[in-house]
């Protein structure tokens, strides 16, 4: 982002072993899994550029990075330059962060965790942080289960006056977001932590030592909700959420179906729902509302609901299929016989990583 003459840089951190996703990071890391047909990392990344930020770091771990490489590139298709770095060690944030020091000098930067999606973009802050020559700033949004999160402590004029990680009890429902602007600052503070409880280095604790030795710490509700895509449950939300919003964009299902899609007459699609290019849904099937088909999947007689299925699929059988997170290349089919409809067996939620085959 150009302001005042310099620019700021991004930092994605795309390392972490995903093992509340298993199996489906079994088989690659957890910032590839497709929501609503776009892998979650790619959102981070739209939403780093249009921030006008071309020079972006990639964090990498140790659970397939080739295939983040293989995927992005250097970036130069999408107008930015990636600059790959390994973290080594999963250590935490904290350790990520200081990871990246040769890339990110003494520029200010922004860091957005690898498996975070917001709906409305970071431009705004960026612009705040750069135009003002913040020192740093925090994002917060408002949850359900504070306690899953880092929180802020909050005086009674609303002002964050100290951060806790994972607490037990909660001191406010505002999360820290996996987004925070930065300065060479935070890198001498990084150095002196101490592994939290879970063995990590935390940003918490590196964010709570700034704000208590009085640099500014400024914090931002986001606007429009904030999801991290770390459970299952979490994806399918995502999933819900971004074809919402797609479809407020585009209202008509056939925005939302890829060329060379062959749906039968008889198939029901109920949107919001979006399916990639090459697909094949046949009679009998019933998709939405809620679901993701990715490109040359071949559906036939099932109902799916609530759902993300990735590419080369294939369901052949007569079963309700809900809330389910469906593998690359996963095939779905019904035993021996042939008789696709063993339906009246109850409804089916699948996790099913890459290549699997599951025969009802
Ligand atoms: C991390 C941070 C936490 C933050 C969360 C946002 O948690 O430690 O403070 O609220 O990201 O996604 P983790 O995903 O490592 O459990």
């Amino acid at each position: 982002m150009k302001a005042g003459g310099d620019e700021i840089k991004g930092l994605i951190l795309a390392g972490g072993s995903g093992t509340r996703l298993r199996p489906i990071t079994g088989t690659g890391p957890k910032q590839l899994i497709p929501i609503a047909n776009r892998p979650v990392i790619r959102y981070c990344i739209q939403d780093i550029s249009n921030c006008g930020i071309s020079e972006i770091g990639i964090i990498l771990g140790n659970n397939y990075p080739h295939k983040i490489i293989d995927l992005l590139g250097d970036g130069r298709e999408l107008g930015v330059n990636f600059t790959y770095i390994r973290q080594g060690q999963p250590l935490g944030i904290a350790h990520a962060i200081g990871s990246a020091r040769d890339f990110l000098g003494n520029e200010r930067f922004v860091v957005y965790l690898g498996d975070n999606l917001l709906k409305s973009g970071i431009s705004n802050i960026a612009e705040e942080f750069t135009q003002n020559k913040l020192e740093s700033m925090i994002l917060l949004s408002r949850v359900r289960e504070p306690s899953r999160f880092g929180v802020a402590v909050m005086d009674d004029d609303g002002n964050v006056v100290d951060l806790v990680e994972k607490p037990d009890k909660p001191p406010s429902p505002f999360a820290l977001v996996g987004v925070y602007f930065l300065t060479d600052k935070i890198f001498p503070i990084i150095d002196s932590l101490r592994p939290s409880g879970r063995g990590e280095l935390e940003i918490t604790d590196a964010l709570r030592i700034l704000m208590k030795s009085g640099h500014g710490v400024e914090a931002r509700t986001v606007s429009g909700w904030w999801k991290d895509t770390g459970r299952v449950e979490d994806i399918l939300e995502a999933n819900r959420l971004i074809l919402e919003d797609l479809y407020e964009k585009k209202s008509d299902p056939l925005d939302h179906i890829g060329k060379s899609t062959h749906i039968d007459g008889n198939a029901t699609i109920i949107p919001p729902v979006i399916i990639g290019e090459g697909c094949t849904i046949l009679s009998g099937a019933m998709i939405g509302p809620y679901v993701a088909v990715g490109d040359n999947c071949r559906i036939q007689g099932a109902g799916i609901h609530d759902s993300v299925i990735d590419k080369n699929v294939q369901i052949d059988c007569s079963r309700v299929i809900e809330r389910s997170l469906i593998g690359k290349g996963v095939r779905i089919t019904v035993s021996g016989s042939g008789n696709r409809d063993v339906g009246g067996m109850g409804d089916l939620t699948l996790v099913l990583g890459e290549n699997s085959h599951a025969e009802f």
